[in-house]
């Protein structure tokens, strides 16, 4: 990009699917700032667009199109003065076919070529046509993206390992994000220090498998995401530890171990189980059966009484009968998980499970029903069983009245609490007093309180 370039740009971005992709967003921005991109609110106020995008369930993929055509027309209303670009998943799995359906794309680029984002900037503002990349370079993304990241705020998010070998019958992940690689220890520790000293006082640690992380340590080994986090407890300022999302397969006894030893981790675990049926998890090639998982969570709850378990489930996998769907809501009702998602099949291009005959839809909406209905009970058992309790809460900022504030608590619930002035970043004592559907009132206890 030559100097006239350089003027002040204004920056869009949409954020489809995970976790991974809000942090990838916010690195692509970091990216593109020295190239004069400010971010903008709004795409009608915008000179460049990037619809960062999900691949994982049909309707993801839909709404990419759907968000497409309306972009269309605002470029259209613009003289084709903005560049759209479309990233993530769905451009990973698709490359030229979306510019095909979708000829105003300008650029196409996978996740792992983030870093190269001003490259091909540049070569689309010169060529007739769109650009795509959707190669996974040798070298690491993140070893070639700023160390200069705009502050993510009192809850951050840190990539430390992408991809994923598991191949799981249904999953487009291991395509969309390919092999399995770990961030190194020392790039880790220095983004989690840099984000405290932003502002962050709880960091969510993320990968699609986070727990098999296995990154070069500073000492020449191979360092676990227990080492990795115990190392993290050290930094002074942060409060709170979290990693998501977890594979039953990879949860070393340390890591349950470190549920209780390590301070500042907390008692809150995302561990997608899927279903609760032996037939269907060997399907899903999960590698572990029911009972494995009733072991994880029984070792987690001796280590950490308090600890409270989510999940991810899919109903109506190809083969799921009946008695399948029993065994999940079995493992669902024996279990008990203060909050969970769950979906039904959907078959993807590409993946082992989607050329097997595939169960109606009316079946898996049924299915789907009945178990979101269990879950939802669970949900609002477990909010009740926390009134009552003084728990710590990390203030993040207003609530949505005046004279509001909220946070979260150990347990991730959206906490409110009547207050006059701000408390962001503290970690404060409120007892809780109220159990909403989707969040829970409290009122803050005073240091005497506590002692009393
Ligand atoms: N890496 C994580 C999650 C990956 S995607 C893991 O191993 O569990 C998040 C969730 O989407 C999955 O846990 C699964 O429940 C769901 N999912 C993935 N592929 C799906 C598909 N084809 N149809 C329906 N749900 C799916
Ligand atoms: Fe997908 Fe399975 Fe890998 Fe999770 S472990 S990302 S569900 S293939
Ligand atoms: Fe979706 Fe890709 Fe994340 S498919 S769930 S955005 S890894």
């Amino acid at each position: 990009m030559n100097a006239t370039d350089r003027k002040l740009r204004k920056l869009h971005v949409v954020t489809h699917g995970c976790q991974m992709n809000v942090y990838d967003s916010a690195r692509m921005a970091d990216v593109l700032r020295p190239l004069g991109y400010t971010t903008v609110d709004s795409p009608e106020d915008a000179d460049m667009v990037i619809m960062n995008t999900c691949h994982i369930r049909e309707r993801a993929e839909e709404k990419v199109f759907s968000a497409l055509g309306r972009l269309r027309v605002l470029k259209e209303e613009k003289g084709g003065e903005m560049m759209i670009a479309v990233t993530g998943c769905v451009a990973q799995a698709e490359g030229e076919l979306i510019t095909k359906r979708a000829p105003f794309v300008d650029l196409v680029v996978g996740p792992q070529a983030y870093h190269r984002l001003p490259e091909l900037i540049a070569q689309a503002h010169r060529k007739q046509g769109a650009v795509i990349d959707t190669e996974f370079p040798a070298e690491q993304k993140f070893d070639h993206l700023p160390d200069a990241a705009a502050p993510q705020g009192v809850v951050s998010f840190l990539s430390i390992q992408e991809g994923c070998d598991k191949f799981c019958s249904f999953c487009v992940v291991p395509y969309t994000r390919g092999a399995e690689s770990s961030r190194p220890v020392a790039s880790v520790l220095a983004e989690a220090r840099r984000m405290v000293a932003g502002g962050a006082r709880e960091i969510a640690l993320l990968g699609q498998n986070v727990n098999a992380y296995h990154g070069e340590g500073p000492d020449g080994k191979i360092w676990s995401l227990t080492r990795l986090m115990a190392e993290m407890a050290e930094i002074e300022a942060l409060a709170r530890i979290r990693y998501t999302t977890s594979h039953p397969n990879d949860m070393a006894d340390e890591l349950i171990l470190a549920h209780r030893d390590n301070p500042k981790l907390m008692p809150f675990l995302h561990l997608p189980v899927q279903s609760g049926s032996d037939k269907i998890l060997q399907a899903m090639n999960r590698k572990h059966k029911a009972d494995d998982f009733r072991r994880i969570v029984e070792k987690l709850r001796a280590a950490r009484p308090d600890i409270a378990l989510s999940s991810d489930f899919i109903v109506g996998h190809p083969g799921e009968t009946d008695a399948d769907f029993a065994a999940t809501m079995a493992l669902v009702r024996e279990t008990g998980f203060a909050l969970a998602y769950s979906f039904t099949y959907s078959p993807r291009p590409g993946t082992p499970a989607a050329g097997l005959p595939q169960i109606a839809e009316d079946v898996k909406n049924a299915r789907l029903y009945e178990l979101q209905a269990e879950l939802r009970r669970q949900q609002d058992d477990f909010n009740a069983s926390t009134v009552g309790l003084t728990t710590p809460v990390l203030f993040t900022g207003t609530g949505r009245y005046a004279g509001q504030i909220a946070g979260r608590s150990l347990y991730l619930q959206p906490v409110v609490v009547e207050h006059p002035t701000a408390l962001t970043g503290e970690v404060r004592e409120v007892k809780i007093t109220h159990a909403n559907p989707n969040s829970i009132l409290g009122t803050l206890i005073s240091k005497e309180q506590i002692a009393a």
